[in-house]
């Protein structure tokens, strides 16, 4: 069974299931500068599972697509991806575990046709939190799983919550046995020898964690997840990702185009390739920061190993060109933004390869102070110098110091690079955690200002304006918008006069539900129309702004206080960034 079958499938059981197909949130999760990127199917639905109603009702399924960069480091094993695709379907305090666990072993067994001897399935074993989850196991055996193939584990395994707070819950996990030998008497599917692969999570989310403990939730939620490529890889019987349809024409590609036969090398050029696209296709830009920096390593890691298999670098647009046509039958998206994707990449790639030549003059430079010196070594301390400040990755130190004959000690880089992963790695689960625990007070507030001063923007520059990004923290908005030229102080005070002039005159905050097509007809403004579903919440203030909007907002405009343009500048080509803050 291909990719694209497997998820149409999974998207029609759950609507014949009384599912309301939603449409995957992009990449780059909006109005959230605290999260890098959407991660799993439940992140753009944390406003629902604590309790806020959903346009679509109260059954949902959908595909995500996700990026998770923890692992990056990994990529070119045989497993690990840093973009996957995530199909799941959700209960909103509607059904529980029997219903969902039915459907689950429906799917898996009818649907895919996996035979029952080949799943196990794992349940919370409890702990003083929370009990010991029989009515899951129960489930499990009156579906037809078979005695002996239920395990009971702790939260390690069994409990799901993303990062440190939010909503959380014990899971069943479903693993599917691929057939190979037990690595010993004692394997099970928490081993990872390969013998068993997880496949599905199911997430009984009905708790909420903050940092005084657990508490229950207002509702019963289910948040199951699928991984497809892996599903897609156990499905054809294949070892790796990389042998399905997903990867396989890029990965026959670097064969065709190499010199030199790395397989690790093929497998990250693949994935990052991939990751690239999908997050350049969703917005995403190559920067020193953030998100942008996470893209920079993408494109970086998988130029250096094309470098490694001697692909003439000018071949980077063949490739994406192929990936296109690959993948937009599964992304339509990527053939609309075929052009940018390129432009975006090759642009990244000539940048690349001027940091390598500059890299290798400081280098050159270096060595010969060295060997002035008549000394031999070069230390971690330069090799990490090179790699901080250069952006010149050690791999590449290392062959040039074997060319000149120089050694390396690479102990001390190691130490130093460890202790700068372990910093960006830190900084990434705090993001992660900010983004989830909740929307606060301020950021609900500098929401509504969004929607002010777009349509303030709209009545003092034109109706060209439009919101073309948005990034809120506790302190200040930042509002990107569609207008050609730099806004005179007239302009700008207009419209923090405006603003403020709406926000006293106190005026109630709507929340409506209704179809798209109706909202459109009546004029809503939304940034990606493509992105909703049939049902739509659209938040109205008065008659100033209508926008289509998950929220969360203020339920009237005077509890903004005060509006303060603080910087208009120039974001990008025909693009305006205001930064703006409350007080
Ligand atoms: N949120 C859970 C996961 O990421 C289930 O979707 O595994």
């Amino acid at each position: 069974m291909r990719a694209i079958e497997i998820r149409n499938k999974y998207l029609n059981f759950f609507k014949a299931h009384g599912h309301s197909v939603i449409p995957s949130a992009p990449l780059i999760p909006e109005n959230d500068p605290s999260v890098l990127f959407t991660t799993a199917g439940m992140q753009p639905l944390v406003p629902y599972l604590l309790g806020q109603a959903h346009p679509a009702g109260t059954r949902l399924t959908d595909y995500q697509k996700c990026v998770r960069t923890n692992d990056i480091d990994e990529v070119g094993d045989n497993r690990h991806l840093t973009y996957f695709e995530m199909l799941g379907n959700w209960s909103l305090g509607d059904y529980f575990k029997e219903e969902s666990i039915k459907m689950s072993f429906e799917f898996l067994t009818k649907e895919l046709g996996i035979p029952v001897e080949k799943l196990s399935v794992t349940v919370f074993a409890g702990d003083e939190d929370c009990p010991r989850d029989e009515v899951a196991a129960s489930c499990w055996k009156k579906a037809g799983i078979l005695d002996g193939h239920i395990y009971y584990y702790g939260k390690d395994d069994n409990w799901w919550i993303a990062g440190e707070t939010g909503p959380c819950g014990p899971d069943t996990e479903m693993f599917y046995d691929t057939g190979k030998p037990a690595c010993s008497p004692e394997c099970q599917p928490s081993c990872d020898c390969g013998k068993y692969v997880e496949i599905w999570n199911n997430v009984f989310m009905e708790y909420f964690k903050d940092e005084k403990g657990y508490s229950k939730l207002k509702q019963q939620n289910v948040d199951t997840g699928l991984g497809l490529e892996r599903m897609t890889m156990l499905l054809q019987g294949k070892e790796t990702p990389f042998d399905t349809e997903i990867f396989k024409p890029i990965m026959d590609k670097l064969v065709e185009l190499q010199k030199v036969d790395i397989i690790e090398s093929r497998r990250i050029i693949a994935e990052h390739l991939r990751s690239s696209m999908m997050i350049i296709s969703d917005g995403g830009r190559p920067s020193n920061l953030d998100r942008g920096y996470v893209l920079r390593r993408l494109i970086r890691r998988m130029i250096r190993h094309m470098n490694k298999l001697q692909i003439n670098l000018d071949e980077i647009s063949t490739l994406v060109e192929l990936n296109v046509d690959n993948l937009k039958e599964l992304y339509p998206e990527l053939e609309k933004n075929r052009e940018t994707i390129k432009i975006v990449i090759v642009e990244e790639k000539d940048k690349f390869v001027k940091t390598l030549s500059n890299g290798e003059k400081e280098f050159n430079k270096e060595v010969n102070k060295l060997k002035n010196q008549g000394k031999n070594i070069i230390d971690g301390k330069m090799v990490f110098r090179l790699y901080d400040t250069y952006g010149f990755p050690p791999e590449v130190t290392k062959d040039l110091a074997e060319e000149a004959d120089m050694q390396i000690s690479m102990e001390e880089f190691d130490k130093l690079f460890k202790e700068h992963q372990e910093k960006s790695r830190a900084g990434a689960t705090q993001k992660f955690k900010g983004g989830l625990a909740s929307t606060g007070e301020m950021e609900t507030k500098y929401h509504t200002a969004t929607h002010l001063l777009n349509a303030a923007l709209k009545q003092v520059l034109g109706s060209h304006v439009h919101q073309r990004g948005s990034n809120i923290t506790e302190e200040r908005m930042r509002f990107d918008f569609s207008h050609d030229s730099k806004m005179t102080e007239e302009q700008k005070k207009q419209t923090e006069d405006l603003v403020n002039q709406w926000i006293n005159e106190a005026i109630p905050v709507q929340r409506l539900e209704m179809k798209k097509d109706e909202a459109i007809a009546i004029g809503a403004e939304a940034m990606f129309i493509e992105k909703y579903g049939e049902n739509v919440t659209v938040y109205k203030i008065g008659d100033k702004s209508i926008e289509l909007c998950g929220g969360p907002h203020v339920s009237n405009t005077k509890e903004l206080g005060h509006f303060k343009i603080k910087k208009e500048e120039a974001s990008s080509s025909g693009v305006r960034r205001i930064k703006a803050i409350l007080d």
